[in-house]
């Protein structure tokens, strides 16, 4: 059994679907939920499925106190979702290949700091894009740069806002993280 431990700073929707997807799996269980802001939509989520909140500082992140949380736990695999802090280098050190992340856009178009959520599909239907999707990949020091592991795009209708873009992409989120992170632990496994 492979020990998951997930990072986020907002609503926590992914992290919902993936503490639902590993609750009663033979692969995996969430055992810690970490967020950097003591009001995240993510602690309530956390709790309802009686998992561990860790609410941490940036200097608790880069001073090593998260990095022996995560070891204390034996925590193998770090899943970002929705996470906006930058992963410092002691974390990536810690776990190589270890830490994936989900960004709403097809990168590397609209990635890069400052591009997260809303910001996102703002920009992209300014631009008039025709498709945008979701990249799940490995976490590297910069920001959206880690190797890709999985792609999906959607559609865009020229009258959708940017409020009909996220809920597209949400629906692409939902469907597909949990099970990409099933497919990494597998590969970890071999
Ligand atoms: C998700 O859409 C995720 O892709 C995005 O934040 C949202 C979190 O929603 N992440 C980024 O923009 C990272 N650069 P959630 O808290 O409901 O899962």
């Amino acid at each position: 059994m492979k020990r998951i431990a997930i990072f986020g700073s907002g609503s926590g929707t992914n992290a919902e679907q993936i503490l639902k997807h590993f609750e009663e799996s033979d692969l995996a269980r969430v055992h810690l939920v970490l967020t950097n802001s003591k009001d995240a939509g993510i602690i309530k989520r956390a709790r309802n499925y009686a998992v561990p909140v860790l609410i941490f500082t940036s200097e608790q992140l880069n001073n090593g106190y998260v990095l022996e949380k995560l070891r204390a736990l034996k925590i193998d695999l770090v899943v970002l979702a929705g996470f906006l802090k930058r992963i410092p280098g002691n974390l990536i050190e810690a776990f190589p290949d270890r830490i994936v992340n989900i960004h709403p856009s097809l990168l590397p178009d609209y990635g890069g700091e400052g591009m997260y959520g809303m910001k996102v599909h703002q920009a992209v239907v300014e631009n008039e894009e025709e498709e945008s999707g979701i990249t799940i990949h490995y976490v590297s020091e910069e920001y959206d740069e880690g190797e890709i592991i999985f792609q999906e795009a959607v559609e865009i209708d020229l009258e959708d806002s940017p409020k009909d873009v996220a809920y597209k992409v949400q629906e692409l989120e939902h469907r597909h993280y949990p099970a990409v992170i099933e497919w990494v632990i597998t590969e970890m496994e071999e």
